[in-house]
């Protein structure tokens, strides 16, 4: 079976939170994901292979300009396009014209080129912005 992706849903919240945790720096508390979930500004989706959750990607949305907020995928699914696609379907789920940031810190080497990939272009650098002290990348894209 191909890889699926469907909208996020309360359910799925301790399937993110376990990715999350393993892949990010700064993982968001159970807390914070449920919020994003239901903050009606938020847009999020899972990719899945078969039943079980590979990664996930949230999208904040006001009017023409939105912000990825997070995307992640299990460490034993990374390099397998599954980050690639699920940023391309939120992208495309966004009013043509629209204004898309993102923040990313300098060291994240693989998010920065699939970042590029896609289109995005760095836009501003905030000096020491994450607690690691590393920079971050403010990104930038027009669909
Ligand atoms: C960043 C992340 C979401 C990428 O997901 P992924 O499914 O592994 O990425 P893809 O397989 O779709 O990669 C597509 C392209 O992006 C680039 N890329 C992705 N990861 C890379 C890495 N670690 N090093 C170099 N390039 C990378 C490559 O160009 C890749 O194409 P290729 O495999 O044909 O060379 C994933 O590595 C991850 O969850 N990282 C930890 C969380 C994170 O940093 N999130 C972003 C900031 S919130």
């Amino acid at each position: 079976m191909p890889m699926t992706i469907r909208p996020i849903n309360k359910e799925d919240i301790k399937d993110i939170f376990k990715i999350n945790n393993s892949v990010q720096g700064n993982p968001w508390t159970r807390n914070a994901i449920q919020a994003e979930i239901e903050n009606p500004l938020s847009l999020g989706w899972v990719s899945l292979d078969k039943v079980v959750i590979t990664g996930y990607i949230f999208i904040r949305k006001n009017g023409s300009e939105s912000e990825i907020m997070t995307v992640g995928v299990s460490p034993e699914n990374q390099r397998k396009g599954i980050g690639e696609k699920l940023i391309s379907h939120a992208l495309a789920q966004l009013p043509q014209g629209s204004t898309v940031n993102l923040e990313v810190s300098h060291l994240n080497e693989g998010a920065l080129t699939l970042y590029k990939k896609i289109g995005f272009i760095v836009t501003a650098t905030r000096k020491s912005y994450y607690p690691d002290g590393s920079d971050g990348l403010c990104m930038q894209l027009n669909t």
